[in-house]
């Protein structure tokens, strides 16, 4: 499994890089830890997806919503949100697939592949 996941990948990644974890909550818990501390500033996608908002939530960051379209975030809100100095951003939490966007809601079409997508959080500005 490990090889077909390096396989996968479009970049060249060690086998023992690889972690398997039981889903993605437990993944997303363990990325939290390793950037996030009480009050880091986080920036996400508007709308993200719910159950990453609260995976997160332990570490207790301050997540940051970047107006965002089909194609992601938008680069200028993302340059106006990323803060400086101790203020800046320890992570940015980003679907490159997967995606539900409003636009999905709006259009009344099914989110992205395999069913994924369900469950959006709204982030504050
Ligand atoms: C962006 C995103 N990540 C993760 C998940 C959950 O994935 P899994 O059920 O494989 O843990 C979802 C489910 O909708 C999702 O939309």
């Amino acid at each position: 499994m490990h090889q077909e996941i390096a396989d996968f990948l479009p970049w060249d990644v060690n086998l023992e890089q690889i972690l398997i974890t039981t889903g993605s909550q437990l993944a997303l818990v363990l990325i939290g830890k390793v950037f996030l501390d009480k009050d880091s500033r986080m920036l996400v996608e508007k709308p993200t997806y719910l159950g990453a908002l609260q995976a997160f939530t332990p570490m207790e960051p301050i997540a940051v919503g970047v107006d965002s379209d089909d194609e992601g975030m938008l680069v200028e809100d993302f340059a106006a949100k990323v803060g400086t100095g101790a203020d800046k951003a320890r992570m940015a939490y980003v679907l490159p697939n997967f995606r539900t966007h409003r636009s999905h809601h709006e259009r009344g079409t099914p989110p992205g592949p395999g069913g994924k997508g369900q469950g959006t959080g709204h982030p504050p500005d």
